[in-house]
């Protein structure tokens, strides 16, 4: 039996909120969020559109481009942080817009790390028999989380879904999974937190007020850790693997800060093979490694064979390396 990524897809909202339009909202210069993320502009959805939308739109686009009919799909995972509601799953709220049948639903929430959570769940699920096909979606509406007036996080984070098809096909010689090393410390949890949306903390008026429901984040902390979270995790994937960094083809991080990215390209010695859109999107949590994936596929820039190493991080902290082949 082989395994293979059947097709991707990725959704953005029209809406583009550039660096201009935030030096409007608060003190902050489109030189130093160019200079100290890479970040151009986003894309930011309307009010009316729930994480559900954004994550729904992305995997119908994955399953035409699998040429795959929603009927056939017997497991749905997404991963968010910003679920519609804290319960039904956002998975099954998709599964009822995508017209998919009773199957296995649910969603992860490892932060930037949940796609690469939810690749290495429906792996597993797949290579060990119990499902056939799965639709993997990574989405998050990041802006309802976002405070608008905090210039430390506000002009870090956009909009956005990514999808992957994910087949058990026995007509197909190989396994898109290499290996991985996944992991997470809980004794990171503070430096990145929504602190007032939970049971710990419930929303009070008074709360959200305080923007207790927003994003807090300890910038510079959180950046020493993703640097050195991402580029321990993939040179521990290629040890295990024995693959070497130049047969990577791809390489593609996490998109969270442009100096990340090259933080970890420099100790990983692939700067020249490092996929980068954060220009374009900003930070979209789990959504940003499968839009880069999708963006590949959709320019022809992948060859059957092709190595990929995927790393991301995220609150909690959580970290994934996973080298995939295409
Ligand atoms: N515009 C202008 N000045 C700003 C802005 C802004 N938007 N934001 C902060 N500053 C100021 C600060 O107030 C500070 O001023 P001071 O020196 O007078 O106090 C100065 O810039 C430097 O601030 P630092 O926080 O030290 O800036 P740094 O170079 O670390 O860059 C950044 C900040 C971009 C946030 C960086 O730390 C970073 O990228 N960290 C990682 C963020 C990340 O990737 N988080 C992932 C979370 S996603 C998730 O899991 C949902």
């Amino acid at each position: 039996m082989g395994f293979r990524i059947a097709g991707t897809g990725h959704y953005v909202p029209d809406r583009i909120l550039t660096n201009a339009d935030l030096e409007k909202m608060v003190e902050t210069s489109d030189e130093w969020i160019v200079t100290r993320t890479g970040i151009r502009e986003r894309h930011i959805a309307d009010p009316e559109t729930a994480t559900s939308d954004l994550a729904a739109e992305a995997g119908r686009r994955a399953l035409q481009n699998a040429g795959i009919e929603p009927g056939d799909v017997d497991l749905v995972i997404v991963s968010t942080i910003t679920p519609d509601m804290p319960t039904p799953s956002t998975a099954t709220v998709v599964q009822r817009k995508l017209g998919i049948p009773p199957c296995m639903c649910f969603d992860v929430e490892a932060a930037c790390t949940g796609l690469l959570y939810g690749l290495d769940i429906a792996h597993a699920l797949l290579s060990s028999g119990q499902r056939r096909t799965a639709l993997l979606i990574g989405g998050d509406k990041l802006s309802c989380v976002t405070n608008w007036t905090d210039r430390s996080t506000c002009v870090l984070f956009g909009d956005a879904a990514s999808s992957l098809v994910l087949q058990a096909d026995p007509a197909f010689d190989g396994d898109f999974y290499v290996g991985a090393e996944v992991g997470a410390d809980g004794r990171d949890a503070d430096f990145l937190k929504i602190p007032g949306f939970g049971s710990a903390c419930p929303p009070t008026a008074e709360g959200v007020a305080q923007h207790l429901n927003c994003i807090t984040m300890n910038g510079p902390k959180t950046y020493q850790m993703a640097v050195t979270a991402m580029s321990q995790a993939c040179k521990k994937v290629l040890e295990k693997t024995g693959v070497r960094a130049d047969q990577i083809r791809w390489a593609i991080p996490h998109q969270a800060n442009d100096r990340i990215i090259s933080a970890v390209a420099a100790r990983l010695g692939i700067s020249e093979r490092i996929y980068r859109n954060v220009s374009r999107f900003g930070n979209t949590s789990s959504a940003s490694i499968g839009i880069c994936l999708d963006e590949l596929n959709r320019s022809g820039q992948l060859q059957k064979g092709d190595l990929i190493l995927t790393a991301a991080f995220g609150a909690g902290l959580t970290w994934a390396a996973e080298l995939l082949r295409w």
